[in-house]
């Protein structure tokens, strides 16, 4: 089993922003979930775990070893898919991989092609090994972006905000994806879609203004706002006097009409009881941390 470790983790670009502060997480083998808006600090977080950033305070371990002293500790087997990730030469697929495998230290030419070979297959791009990555799709790009990030075996993988920009079929072979390879390793997902969160993550943290305002796992999220919100239609007109009053949790168009969900501990005078989802959790918790 493999952990990772953050302890009060904080950053401060040279500009002055303070992008994280006060984080803290444990995670171990399986998908875990960031999920935030965008500028929340997710690019910034994994930044710091990958090395490419050095945190203004607190500490990162990998299988208990602090990787400020020894950052070979998670180097090595490391694989990350930057949310920019636009390395698109005018190479095959095979070409760049195996390129990168070089600069991964597989040395062994045999061991390396094989290796690429399995990989083409496991993402879905062996028969596209000789075409230039330049020509890809969307979705090709993002599941060679897995590729290159899987060589030489990692233990933990780093993927941020990668379903950004693909379709739907994409997005959900994407996912299957990497639900299969976090069977033995850690894959920290960033994302802003809920969706992705709910239909991969056993455990997940949501991140805002810099620090994680709630983690644990989806069920036992949603589990806490069982019996506590309530649904109506109101007036456009009633909506200001709803939010002075309660916490609103979500509010939906339907047919054109307006549908507020609150957040109360008791029922509410002409509201249905509402049955929680996760999108009720990540929306609450972005609430309280805007009125902080
Ligand atoms: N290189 C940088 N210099 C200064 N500020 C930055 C830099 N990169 C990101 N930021 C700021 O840090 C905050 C977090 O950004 P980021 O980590 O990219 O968030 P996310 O990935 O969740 O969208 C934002 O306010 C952003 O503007
Ligand atoms: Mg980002």
């Amino acid at each position: 089993m493999n952990s990772l470790s953050i302890e009060q983790l904080g950053l401060t670009y040279r500009n002055g922003v303070q992008a994280l502060s006060g984080i803290d997480l444990k995670i171990s083998n399986g998908m875990f979930g960031l999920l935030g808006p965008n500028g929340a600090g997710k690019s910034s977080l994994m930044k710091c775990i990958v090395g490419l950033l050095q945190p203004s305070q607190g500490s990162i371990s990998f299988n208990g070893s602090p990787i400020k002293q020894d950052p070979d500790a998670i180097r090595k087997y490391l694989g990350y898919l930057p949310q920019d990730f636009s390395v698109y030469p005018r190479v095959t697929a095979y070409q760049l991989l195996n390129h990168i495998a070089c600069l991964k230290g597989l040395s062994d030419a045999r061991a390396r092609s094989q290796q690429i070979d399995l990989l083409l297959h496991k993402v879905n791009l062996f028969e596209a090994r000789n075409k230039e990555v330049l020509t890809f799709s969307g979705g090709m790009r993002q599941r060679f972006g897995v590729a290159q990030a899987l060589l030489g075996s990692p233990k933990i993988m780093i993927v941020d905000e990668p379903t950004a920009g693909l379709d739907p079929s994409e997005r959900s072979r994407f996912n299957f994806l990497l639900n299969e390879i976090s069977k033995d390793v850690i894959v920290l997902l960033s994302t802003h879609l809920v969706e992705d969160v709910r239909n991969l993550c056993p455990a997940m943290a949501i991140l805002a203004s810099g620090r994680i305002v709630k983690q644990g796992r989806p069920a036992d999220l949603i589990r806490q706002l069982d019996g506590k919100l309530w649904s109506a239609r109101i007036p456009l007109s009633d909506l200001q006097r709803y939010e002075d009053q309660f916490q609103l949790v979500s509010k939906d168009l339907r047919e054109g009409e307006l549908q507020v969900t609150v957040y109360a501990e008791s029922p509410v005078a002409g509201f249905t009881a509402q049955k929680p989802t996760l999108d009720h959790v990540y929306f609450k918790a972005l609430d309280q941390e805007t009125k902080r």
